[in-house]
């Protein structure tokens, strides 16, 4: 069986791609490489001793879609590819809007005239915006999102929902991530975001090598245990299991699933902090700082619907999140390097 990877070669793509290739999954890899190094490519098949195939390819670009899937026998696609910076989504929303929503119109346009029905799509906590309870159920009602990125995903959700309705042969899973973070045992693969990280985990492993001085904590008078952010943080491994779970359940017929993925369980900014420098044994200077905007007081799953149904459950816990984090960091201190 085929799987079509689309931003296979990012972050959560590429530990999904180890995932699949452990499973003996065929895997077809497409990525523009806009966020992404080649060098991950290699990476997966050195850890898997799998080969995979890549096209260097953007989803906006419909022909270059269309002849991969002229090529490849695609049975089923993952869907990653999009550009996922909050800040910038603010201020860039025309790219924002084009390259997430036009570019899986695409993708949608081509799967259809090849008739692959069958799609698991990279969603977010982000859709539940403030949400109206904790810990978040996918019965939580979709909220109001604070950024362009945001709304994306909320979109993108509603789209697929629409598609899957006008027919039901479509079967299609809406993963919703609460916060990844982690890297693969090996270090050889992980986060390498571009310029200075605006997640919490990457610019403490930055502090953390030297590469930043220290870190500011948005904020520590939040409705939290002790006053900074709350947040669901899952090894990124954990998350790629998830999606192969999610493939399982994609051959049983499912028609539209909606699941999070989180571990349920929330760490503070402090916690963080704490489990980082012991599970290390280093020091990560931090001062308090204002709070960030569009920032919410706290975020974490109830993750029992995907336990029942697709077996899976997150079995990393902080201190392995720490440690991947930081072993990744200190093999590859300037990512991938391209
Ligand atoms: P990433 O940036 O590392 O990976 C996305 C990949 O998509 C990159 O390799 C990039 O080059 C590629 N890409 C972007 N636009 C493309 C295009 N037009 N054509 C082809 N390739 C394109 O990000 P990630 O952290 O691995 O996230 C993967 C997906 O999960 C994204 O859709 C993201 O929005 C979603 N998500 C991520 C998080 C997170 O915290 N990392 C949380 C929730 C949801
Ligand atoms: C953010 C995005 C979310 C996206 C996710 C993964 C916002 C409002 N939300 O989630 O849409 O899906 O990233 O890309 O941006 N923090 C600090 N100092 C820092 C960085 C973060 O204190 O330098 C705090 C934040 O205030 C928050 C926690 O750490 O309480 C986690 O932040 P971050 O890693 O950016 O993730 P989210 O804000 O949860």
């Amino acid at each position: 069986m085929a799987i079509l990877v689309t931003g296979g070669a990012g972050f959560i793509g590429s530990h999904t791609c180890v995932e699949l290739l452990d499973k003996d999954y065929e895997v077809v890899v497409v990525d523009n490489l806009s966020n992404s190094s080649e060098k991950s490519i290699e990476r997966i098949k050195e850890i898997t001793k799998k080969d995979l195939k890549f096209y260097k390819a953007d989803i906006l670009d419909k022909k270059a879609l269309k002849d991969v899937f002229e090529q490849e026998s695609i049975d089923a696609c993952i869907h990653f590819a999009g550009l996922k910076a909050v800040g910038e989504s603010v201020e860039k929303p025309w790219e924002y809007y084009h390259n997430n929503i036009s570019g899986t119109l695409n993708l949608l346009e081509v799967m259809k005239e090849y008739g692959v029905k069958d799609i698991i799509f990279s969603s977010s906590a982000t859709v539940y915006g403030t949400p109206q309870f904790v810990p978040i159920t996918e019965k939580c009602p979709k909220g109001q999102c604070t950024n362009p990125y945001g709304w994306t995903k909320s979109m993108l959700e509603q789209i697929l929902i629409d598609i899957q309705a006008a027919d039901n042969e479509y079967n299609v899973i809406l993963l919703r991530y609460f916060n990844p973070i982690g890297a693969h045992k090996s270090g050889l693969i992980g986060e390498d975001p571009k310029g200075i990280p605006n997640n919490l985990m990457p610019y403490i492993t930055q502090v953390a090598v030297g590469k930043l001085d220290k870190l500011g904590v948005f904020g520590d008078d939040y409705d939290t245990p002790d006053g900074t952010g709350v947040r669901d943080y899952i090894h990124v491994c954990d998350l790629a299991k998830g999606h192969v779970a999610a493939i399982s359940k994609l051959k049983e017929k499912c028609g539209l699933k909606t699941y999070n993925l989180g571990t349920g369980v929330g760490y503070s900014v402090l916690d963080i902090i704490k489990n980082f420098e012991k599970a290390n044994g280093v020091k990560i200077p931090y001062e308090i700082k204002a709070r960030r905007a569009g920032d919410i007081d706290k975020c974490y799953a109830d993750a029992s619907l995907a336990k029942k149904e697709l077996g899976w459950q997150a079995q990393y816990g902080i201190y392995d999140m720490c440690k991947d984090s930081f072993n990744w960091q200190i093999k590859n201190p300037n990512g991938f390097e391209d």
